[in-house]
């Protein structure tokens, strides 16, 4: 069912949403695998989790009392929404992967209680978690007006149309950390090169720490986050007509500490065969052998500040949690 096709024909429109399609070419799956599974290190982008089962297997790990990312960067939320609403005063918040736009609400909540009104855009590649989110948003804020995008954010930011007045671009949840680094200076800087000098950008970072609790984050006893990543053959078995067998992979998530970042991969158990008929291709696996799924790479003040400043923007305040697991920075354009 197609969510946001059903609630265009709604008599009340709830929100406006638009397709934004991308303004340079961006890779699609097949691309992707060819690229990544043909060769070794075999490697997928892992964008390519966030199907329906995906992004609700997320929701569930973020819940998990492991998964501690989500719940640190939600209390300084909490903690300084206020104060960066009052400092960045935007007339429209605009989000990168908003997924069901929860952790937003920590904003809009200080919005409503200091009557500044900004609308709000959210940008994600799920059309189901948009539209919940959108649905919950406009009942819980009156005021509040809301643009659904969906697409590909990364390509898909240059198409939004700019209004007048200050945006507030955020960048939640340490997503930053699934691109390396270049890869993640250069989308930065596209991001610069669409904000004006009054625009603020809000990320989140998650911070190098103990690898124990790294290694938990990652490695949930109720295994969710196994399930995750598995999840990701259901899709190329659905998007790419592969024949991946789930049972015949299992989950490994590891900290590299001197790379700073968690790495996922997923393993082969057996030596064995996998079709990619889109691709009219195949590959032979031996057992052991690895597709690395994700990177999550872990900050410091110095390597985000660098990375902040390598993309055209200094940091305002950067806001850490007591445990100093987590950073939340504002920062502006330079
Ligand atoms: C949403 C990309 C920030 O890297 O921690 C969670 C995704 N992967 N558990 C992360 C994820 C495994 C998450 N990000």
């Amino acid at each position: 069912m197609n969510y946001l096709d059903a609630l265009e024909n709604t008599s009340d429109q709830l929100f406006e949403y638009i397709r934004v399609p991308p303004a340079r070419d961006v890779p699609g799956l097949e691309e992707d695998a060819r690229r990544g599974l043909l060769s070794q290190p075999r490697s997928l982008p892992p964008k390519y989790f966030y199907d329906d089962c995906g992004t609700e297997l997320f929701e569930k790990i973020c819940k998990t009392s492991e998964y501690y990312p989500t719940r640190t960067e939600d209390f300084l939320l909490k903690r300084h929404a206020k104060d960066i609403i009052e400092t960045a005063k935007p007339t429209n918040i605009f989000e990168l992967g908003s997924g069901s736009s929860t952790k937003t609400q920590r904003l809009l909540d200080a919005c409503s209680e200091i009557a500044h009104f900004p609308s709000y855009t959210a940008f994600d590649i799920s059309e189901r978690a948009l539209m919940f989110g959108g649905i919950e948003l406009s009942k819980r804020y009156d005021w509040l007006q809301i643009s659904l995008l969906l697409g590909d954010y990364e390509a898909g930011f240059m198409n939004v149309p700019r209004e007048n007045g200050s945006r507030l671009v955020l960048f939640l949840g340490s997503t930053i950390g699934n691109f390396e680094q270049k890869h993640a200076i250069q989308f930065m800087k596209d991001l610069r090169h669409n904000m004006s000098q009054t625009d603020r950008l809000l990320v989140g970072f998650d911070r190098v720490k103990d690898r124990h609790i790294l290694d938990a984050a990652y490695n949930d006893s109720q295994g969710i986050t196994a399930a995750f990543n598995l999840n990701v053959l259901n899709v190329l078995n659905s998007e790419l007509g592969a024949n991946f067998e789930p049972k015949n992979f299992s989950h490994l998530a590891q900290y590299d500490a001197d790379k700073a970042q968690i790495e996922m991969h997923l393993v082969s158990s057996c030596a064995q065969r996998v079709m990619l008929n889109n691709l009219r291709e195949f590959i032979d696996m031996d057992a052991g052998e690895r597709i690395q799924t994700e990177i999550s790479r872990k900050f410091t003040d110095q390597s985000l500040t660098r990375l902040l400043s390598d993309s055209g923007f200094v940091v305002k305040k950067d806001f850490v949690s007591p445990d100093e697991y987590f950073s939340l920075v504002l920062a502006k354009p330079i």
